[in-house]
């Protein structure tokens, strides 16, 4: 038997605090095998769609390397290659490519289209990312968390920024399952929606996490073990630039926001894309509209040596493996 098999992992609620336990630490055991470069190719002859309605670098490069190191074949499926959402449904596309592959990976904008796909389907259906939620994020998140603290349960986590994003709605969420304190420290109009904190809440009482949402920095951030940001502007906002920098400069993770924790060691974490002193194409008309060339976070705090983004970007590809194995691997997982 395995719990896990044949299950899509839609958002994070999909699966119990055990659970999403179990992912994490059958990463770090995939983790292990690919360092020691021990094969396991537990989806050998199987084949994976990738649909990407919206770019990407991390999440399209895990799920393809992931998919090889696992024996399966992957097939990258762009916006401008199918004909998903424009002249064919996505539950008719749902049932064609149900038949052809043995698990999907959609990214896009809507949670309702990749809920149908796995509706549909009738195969395993990844989210990797919606508007709403960012799953398979979470489970890099939190192995890299583990790795640095050796734990999970009674550290703090702030995140810090646009409160009402996909990665916000998903730490709000999982930190509070898996017993995490969780601050969302936002201006109040980027405040979550209320069903989503009462929703955190309700998990909380379970995992005695603690769960707060300000607007005030300092009390926001001073118990913080891990201080997370992501965009301002996430994909799809792109006329939101001029409104998010107003409300969100004073939130900006710099040195002296990092100051304002009392932890012996607070680490910086950050999903990427960061949008701190680049030179490319959208930083530099960014810095003529708006005279800004930092955002969310300042390149010496992006630079510092307690930013773990990279890792925790390198650990997007051995929790996506995680899944995919777990769920469409014939594995035996009697219990998480
Ligand atoms: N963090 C993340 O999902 O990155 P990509 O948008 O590059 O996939
Ligand atoms: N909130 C960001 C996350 C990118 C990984 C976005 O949706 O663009």
């Amino acid at each position: 038997t395995n719990i896990f098999q044949g299950k899509s992992f839609l958002k994070e609620i999909d699966f119990t605090k055990d659970e999403l336990l179990y992912l994490i630490d059958f990463a770090a055991h995939l983790k292990m095998l690919k360092q020691q470069n021990i094969s396991h190719k537990y989806l050998a002859g199987k084949n994976i769609a990738l649909l990407f309605e919206k770019t990407s670098t991390r999440t399209r490069a895990a799920f393809t390397t992931a998919a090889y190191d696992l024996g399966a074949h992957p097939e990258y499926l762009g916006k401008n290659d199918i004909q998903l959402g424009k002249k064919e449904s996505v539950e008719d596309t749902a049932k064609v490519l149900g038949s052809m592959f043995d698990g999907i990976e959609y990214r896009g904008f809507s949670q309702k289209a990749v809920e149908a796909l796995s509706e549909h389907s009738g195969v395993p259906v990844w989210n990797g990312l919606t508007d709403e939620w960012h799953p398979t994020q979470m489970l890099a998140d939190f192995l890299t968390i583990k790795e640095h603290f050796g734990k999970l349960e009674g550290l703090t986590l702030a995140y810090v920024g646009d409160g009402r994003n996909n990665v916000a709605n998903s730490l709000l969420i999982t930190s509070a399952i898996l017993g995490v304190n969780i601050s969302i420290v936002t201006p109040e109009k980027l405040f979550p929606e209320q069903d989503l904190i009462a929703m955190a809440e309700k998990y909380a009482e379970d995992s005695k996490a603690k769960v707060l949402v300000t607007d005030d920095i300092a009390q926001g951030v001073v118990q913080a073990d891990i201080i997370y940001t992501d965009v301002w502007v996430s994909m799809g906002e792109e006329d939101a630039f001029k409104e998010r920098i107003d409300l969100l400069l004073p939130y900006q993770v710099n040195q002296e926001l990092m100051a304002k924790t009392q932890k012996n060691e607070t680490i910086f974490l950050h999903c990427l894309p960061a949008f701190h002193d680049l030179e490319t194409e959208v930083a530099e008309e960014i810095k003529e509209k708006y005279g800004l060339s930092e955002m969310e976070v300042t390149d010496e705090v992006f630079r510092g040596e307690n930013a773990l983004q990279f890792q925790q970007a390198e650990n997007r590809m051995h929790t996506i493996k995680a899944v995919m194995a777990a769920t469409l691997g014939n594995l035996f997982i009697p219990k998480a």
